[in-house]
């Protein structure tokens, strides 16, 4: 397969939601450069990429083994709710061939407007983070992923059996409820809610509410961040505290993991 070259996106409108400080900015900076002038090879550089991924990052690989390892018994698809680039379905992919490389039946689907993120309601905090439109990677993009996955997928065990990921391209609101309408049979073993918002984040709770089992996992990225109280609001008005375990991420404390009782 030769992938299209897509126009470059490093341009998007987006601000990097941090809480580095200026010398940590500043370490990421020569760290992009060491990357981008490495002696490495391309190959090389690609086989040997955790020498370029900083704790943060190598932090997010390590959350989601942890969730995979808890979902393993679990039947049911993969979701997420906010793909952006879609380093998480490519990371719940290759879990999903080192945990059980032999599942044929673990769909991995991924929910995004590839336009960036939709209008703000009056549950949820101005911010320059989630703006409308920021992190738009770009209708064309869809196509890109779809092709990166399939790769991936064909690098693993099983290689040969396709299918396994769905990319739904559009506002939540109006996408998770069609999705799920059309595929009643889907069970939920497990999904990341990034969307930060209050509607798209409502909207999908009660969507999947009703395919979600005893055991289920959902990832909530914004629980207690108080720029973005849209996500915990739309999360309480859904599910009741007898529903649900509620913990703290270990090592990524403002993600909360709940499961469902
Ligand atoms: C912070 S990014 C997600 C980051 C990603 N989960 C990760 O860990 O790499 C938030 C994403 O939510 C998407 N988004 C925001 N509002 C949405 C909506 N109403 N429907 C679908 N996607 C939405 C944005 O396009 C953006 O890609």
């Amino acid at each position: 397969m030769t992938m299209k070259p897509i126009s470059p996106q490093q341009e998007a409108s987006y601000q990097i939601e941090t809480t580095a400080s200026m010398e940590q900015l500043s370490s990421r900076e020569r760290l992009q450069e060491a990357f981008v002038h490495s002696p490495l090879s391309e190959e090389d550089r690609l086989f040997n990429i955790g020498m370029y991924t900083r704790s943060s990052v190598l932090v997010k690989f390590l959350v989601m083994s942890d969730i995979y390892q808890r979902i393993q018994k679990i039947p049911g698809c993969l979701v997420e709710f906010g793909t952006w680039w879609g380093q998480n379905l490519v990371l719940l992919e290759n879990l999903r061939a080192i945990y059980e490389p032999f599942n044929k039946q673990r769909t991995i689907i991924g929910f995004d407007t590839f336009d960036g993120y939709t209008k703000r309601s009056d549950k949820d905090k101005e911010s320059e983070v989630w703006d409308e439109n920021s992190y738009s990677t770009g209708k064309d993009y869809v196509q890109y992923l779809r092709e990166l996955l399939e790769i991936h997928e064909g690098c693993n065990v099983l290689g040969h059996v396709r299918g396994r990921h769905k990319l739904i391209d559009g506002d939540v609101s109006v996408t998770a409820p069609a999705y799920f309408q059309a595929h009643p049979e889907t069970v939920v073993a497990f999904a990341y809610f990034d969307m930060a918002l209050y509607k798209p984040t409502k909207i999908a709770l009660e969507t999947i509410k009703p395919h979600l089992i005893s055991g289920s996992i959902l990832l909530m990225d914004e629980l207690t961040w108080e720029e973005s109280p849209g996500e915990a609001i739309a999360f309480k008005e859904v599910f009741s505290r007898d529903e649900v375990s509620i913990e703290k991420c270990a090592l990524y404390p403002s993600k909360a993991i709940v499961t469902v009782r």
